[in-house]
């Protein structure tokens, strides 16, 4: 099989001075692509800023024969790092959306200040990128988005409010543009990585680290963004360590309630085993599917009074 290249393309990576934007960068750059390196350059709290981040990967991938410039913009002001990509090589292609920063604290200590930074950075940062890459995406009719997420905003995870509500964010966000973007060749997929960095080095164990290259989850994004794939879009993936995974929404296929004087609490908890009941499950896509399933449940056998019931709530009584 002959290696993905990206000869021609320009591809913006943000925070890419460290960590797994670096990563991203280092091998795009090594596949023909014109790359900008995004960095602010502060620390993981994301306090002060530098170029000397952004500076020494570029240095890295023109060492090694590839072609980089540098952009020190907070990711708040997304559409100056486009503007860099377009002025530096008047296009841009693939966006990986990966700056972030982290401010970890109990809920109840979280401040204002803890929860509005990471907003700024994770979900304003995000958007206005897309925003200043979404009229050349249209235009050209093509575009790859990734936008990156995490466990803990899958899952949620002790300390990280704040960081969890701006990494689910990116899922929505993702969903949407793929949505949008799919009539003009626009293809966004999301992850939730894990990978030894400064960010993590403090949280895992040395022997762990060591099994999670940045390095390792470069492949999957490399697929999701190459011009090859113009299917697999709006997408979760989890990827670390080597291993790579789909994950989707899945929703019980619950219990329609009759919409008279009887839909109370207690009919909510008389069919709650109903409610919760993940044996026949089925994996909505998009806000209509719900009414699918309203329909589906109409046509339903029925119920223990020997009544059937439909989603306007009308009782037909079965003969
Ligand atoms: P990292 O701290 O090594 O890299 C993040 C980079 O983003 C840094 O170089 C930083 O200077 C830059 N940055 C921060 N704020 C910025 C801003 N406003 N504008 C431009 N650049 C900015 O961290 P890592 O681990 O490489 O993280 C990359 C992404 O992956 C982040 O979005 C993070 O939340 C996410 N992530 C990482 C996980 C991991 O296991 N390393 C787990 C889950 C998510």
């Amino acid at each position: 099989m002959s290696e993905l290249r990206f000869d021609g393309q320009t591809v913006v990576v943000t925070g890419a001075g460290g960590g797994l934007g670096k990563a991203y960068a280092t091998f795009f750059g090594s596949r023909g692509a014109n790359v900008v390196v995004n960095d602010l350059g502060g620390s993981f709290k994301g306090e002060g800023n530098s170029t000397k981040a952004a500076d020494v990967v570029v240095d890295e991938i023109k060492a090694a024969g590839g072609k980089a410039v540098a952009n020190y913009d907070s990711v708040e002001n997304g559409e100056k790092i486009i503007e860099t990509a377009i002025k530096a090589f008047g296009r841009i292609d693939i966006l990986i959306n990966n700056a972030g920063i982290l401010r970890d604290v109990s809920f109840k200590n979280m401040k204002d200040a803890d929860w509005d930074l990471i907003f700024k950075v994770h979900v304003k940062g995000a958007y206005k990128c897309a925003r200043a890459a979404w009229p050349h995406f249209r235009k050209q009719k093509f575009g790859r988005i990734i936008n990156t997420a995490s466990a803990a905003g899958l899952f949620g995870n002790f300390g990280q409010a704040n960081y969890s509500a701006a990494k689910l964010a990116q899922v929505g966000f993702t969903e949407t543009l793929a949505k949008e973007g799919a009539k003009y060749n626009i293809i966004a997929n999301v992850i939730a990585p894990i990978a030894a960095s400064r960010m993590t080095e403090t949280i895992m164990p040395p022997d762990l680290l060591a099994l999670m290259k940045p390095e390792w989850v470069v492949p999957l994004v490399a697929v999701l963004v190459h011009k090859s794939n113009t299917s697999e879009s709006g997408s979760i993936f989890e990827v670390g360590g080597g291993h790579i995974a789909k994950l989707r929404w899945e929703r019980s296929s619950g219990q329609l309630l009759k919409c008279d004087q009887t839909y109370t609490p207690s009919a909510v908890l008389k069919k709650w085993d109903q409610v919760i009941d993940f044996s026949k499950p089925q994996y909505p896509s998009g806000p209509n599917d719900f009414l699918t399933l309203l329909e589906e449940s109409t046509k339903m056998g029925p119920n223990e009074q020997g009544e059937k019931v439909d989603f306007t709530g009308r009782v037909a009584l079965v003969t």
